[in-house]
């Protein structure tokens, strides 16, 4: 299976710059790696219609009905949409999604064949008061409650890691990535996927996807930029 290189580019970029983006990445993204895209959901139609592999940064739960302002699982599908991303740090701080939401968010996207990447991760402050694995340990277990895991890969993304520029060591990732394997395989017996997240860069792109148990990255920032972009898949291709 081939490691997967997901990339987040949030709520950035108005309609020329992402035309500007699609034309400077034409033939120049790799596929050594399964590349997902997920831009603004008001771009997904044009990465998509370019032939690239697309995922929603968010998604409601039910497939449709008056919740003005959302987008549904249904919808995304029937675009053509491929990943959506569930549980985002940003999307449990700033809009305040709970661990019951983001399992109805994850059951509403697989119920409609939308594979999902479930981000979990401590904050600083879970990370210096030694809480790190009951953290993760309890998303897991409330995130993940009830749910068939064929379609989902987990993405360990530390929260203070995200858009700070510091980030854990090798083995600390292998660390941690390694136990979310190990849990998810004793509660669910099966081998689950899982990406790192936080600030994945030039500089470290490559220790880290030379970790035996990370199966790719999530990249923010980095993925802002085309031509940055491109360099840094450049070095691990
Ligand atoms: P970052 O963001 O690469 O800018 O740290 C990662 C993410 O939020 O998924």
């Amino acid at each position: 299976m081939k490691k997967i290189i997901a990339l987040n580019l949030k709520m950035n970029l108005g309609y020329k710059e992402i035309l500007d983006y699609i034309k400077t990445i034409q033939n120049k993204v790799t596929d050594n790696y399964e590349v997902i895209f997920f831009p603004t959901s008001i771009y997904l139609d044009l990465f998509k219609k370019s032939g690239y592999l697309v995922g929603a940064q968010n998604v409601h739960f039910e497939n449709k009905g008056a919740y003005t302002g959302e987008i549904s699982p249904y919808q995304l599908k029937s675009l053509g949409v491929d990943y959506t991303l569930v549980g985002h740090s940003e999307r449990r701080l700033h809009f305040k999604e709970n661990d019951i939401l983001i399992n109805e968010k994850v059951k509403g996207a697989l119920k409609n064949q939308l594979k999902v990447i479930l981000c979990v991760g401590e904050t600083d402050e879970e990370r210096l008061s030694n809480k790190t694995y009951s953290v993760i340990e309890n998303q897991l277990k409330n995130n993940l409650q009830n749910i068939d895991l064929e379609d989902v890969t987990i993405a360990y993304e530390p929260v203070w890691a995200i858009g700070s520029g510091k980030t854990p060591t090798k083995d600390e990732i292998d660390e941690v990535v390694s136990f979310i394997k190990k849990k998810v395989k004793q509660e669910n017996a099966i081998d689950i996927r899982v990406l790192y997240g936080g600030s994945v860069n030039k500089e470290n792109i490559k220790d880290i996807m030379s970790i035996e148990s990370v199966d790719g990255v999530l990249v923010g920032s980095s993925s802002i930029d085309p031509n940055y972009l491109i360099s840094m898949i450049d070095i691990i291709d």
